[in-house]
């Protein structure tokens, strides 16, 4: 099986280690990491060119295009990032703000209505839940269902080897266990699309279908349509 993983920090830290013992399940499996800021260092200047023409026309394209087909062609999706002032790292979210052109509202990718995405993020007090919140939102609006989510709280200090050793135990305990889950699952199989991304498909259908009615020639409309899920088609079924 092959496994991508979008390190948010490039510091060998917390973060870091946790993302280790969670792919020691997975040895021997094709595994490619990418590490921000160094593999997408580009921030979205907003040109829009994405969006309204082509997604290569981006200044960033040759290190987003390397990230998408490293997640298309991937069975398992591994984001990381510490909380930052409650939030994904800066770096996280740069990327994250390349791939806009996949949310749902734009050209959403159909293999990733089939995939398996995990989330592993830690803080000292607060901000995991709000910083995997910040991956999930992407994840969901690019079509992924089953998001599993690895995030802790610290509550002592940020420093691996000083933090308690019942502590440490705990997290490591957890995120083997959420890795055990994960290796036990038939990847044969595509993920169930769940009500929420149906939800927002079916949304977004009605919205590209009156886009397409006013201008034919609208990228995204014409992008719906050639997948067929202006008509009878659903990426959830193929
Ligand atoms: C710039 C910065 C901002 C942080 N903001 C928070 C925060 O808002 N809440 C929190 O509980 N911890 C915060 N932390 C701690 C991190 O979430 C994390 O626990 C720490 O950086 C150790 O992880 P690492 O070794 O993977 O970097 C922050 C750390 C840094 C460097």
């Amino acid at each position: 099986m092959k496994i991508t993983v979008i390190n948010g920090t490039e510091k060998k830290g917390v973060t870091y280690r946790l993302k280790e013992m969670f792919l020691e399940a997975f040895e021997g499996e094709e595994i490619t990491e990418f590490y921000l800021p160094r593999d997408c260092p580009g921030f979205c200047a907003g040109c829009t060119q994405c969006f309204l023409t082509r997604q290569d026309l981006c200044k960033d394209a040759q290190y987003v295009q390397k990230i998408e087909k490293a997640m298309v062609e991937a069975d398992l999706l591994v984001f990381t990032s510490p909380s930052y002032v409650m939030h994904a790292t800066g770096a996280m979210k740069a990327m994250l703000d390349h791939f806009g052109y996949r949310w749902m509202p734009h050209r959403p990718m159909s293999e990733m209505f089939g995939k398996r995405a995990v989330i592993i993020t830690q803080c000292l007090g607060a901000g995991a839940k709000s910083t995997a919140r910040d991956i999930r939102d992407s994840l969901s609006w690019w079509g992924v269902s089953y998001i599993r989510e690895c995030k802790y709280k610290l509550m002592s200090e940020i420093s691996w080897d000083k933090i308690p050793a019942k502590k440490r135990e705990a997290i490591s305990g957890s995120i083997r266990k959420c890795s055990a889950k994960m290796r036990s699952i038939d990847y044969n199989k595509r993920a169930r699309t769940g009500f929420m991304v149906k939800m927002k498909f079916y949304m977004v259908r009605m919205l590209q279908t009156g886009l397409g009615k006013d201008n034919p020639e609208y990228t995204d409309y014409k992008y719906w349509k050639s997948n067929g899920w202006i008509d009878k088609v659903r990426p959830w079924k193929a």
